[in-house]
């Protein structure tokens, strides 16, 4: 049976477009593969920023981890472990300034490790699985909108996930979500847009 690994990453509970996405991508995956899924809230997850013992620990082997060092790794040893487990990951984002929240990049440092997930000779180390992104943002960044080149979230989420060896990546552009903000659509109609997107990236 294979396992859905679901990020989620907004603070905005039940009015983040990105959380309604992704609960819908899980509901879709469940039905097309009935597999197991593991859903990773970062706002619940105690995410500390890289710190020296972080560092130091990522390049001394395990057996020489100082108590500091082991204690520093753990979650990113947690974090690392849950997703090599997993075939598909789902990443449900909102944009912020153009790129990604720095709780998602937080979560990003913790999971690209030397010997873990990338090889010393910077081989990714995470093969076989496939990745969707769901990103949120108030604006639009479809092809050929004036904004378009602005949005950098996507193309370094795709970088990094190359980078640790997930290349089949697809990305939902949930582009627009001001409208609900501003009064001019409801929260359902604008996921409805989005949904058979999201039932495609689910199912494939
Ligand atoms: C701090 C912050 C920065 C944002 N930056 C952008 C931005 O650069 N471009 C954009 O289109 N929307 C931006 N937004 C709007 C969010 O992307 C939008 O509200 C999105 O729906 C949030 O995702 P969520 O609904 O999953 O919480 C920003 C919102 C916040 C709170």
């Amino acid at each position: 049976m294979p396992t859905l690994l679901a990020i989620q990453s907004s603070p905005r509970g039940d009015r983040s477009v990105s959380r309604n996405l992704a609960a819908k991508f899980i509901e879709d995956w469940k039905a097309q593969y009935g597999g197991t899924v593991v859903v990773r809230d970062l706002m619940k997850t105690q995410l500390p920023f890289v710190d020296l013992p972080w560092i130091a620990g990522a390049y001394t082997p395990a057996e020489q981890h100082s108590p500091e060092m082991k204690e520093a790794l753990q979650i990113s040893n947690e974090l690392t472990a849950e997703l090599l487990a997993a075939d598909h990951i789902v990443i449900g984002t909102a944009m912020y300034n153009f790129s990604i929240p720095a709780i998602l990049k937080a979560y990003i440092d913790h999971i690209v490790r030397i010997g873990v997930t990338v090889t010393p000779n910077y081989e990714g180390l995470v093969k076989g699985k496939k990745a969707t992104i769901l990103l949120a943002s108030g604006g639009l960044y479809t092809p050929g909108a004036h904004a378009e080149s602005y949005n950098v979230a996507t193309s370094y989420l795709k970088q990094i996930l190359g980078f640790i060896g997930i290349t089949d990546v697809s990305v939902v552009l949930a582009g627009g979500t001001a409208a609900v903000d501003r009064g001019q659509a409801t929260l359902p109609e604008l996921l409805g847009q989005f949904e058979p997107a999201v039932a495609q990236a689910a199912k494939a």
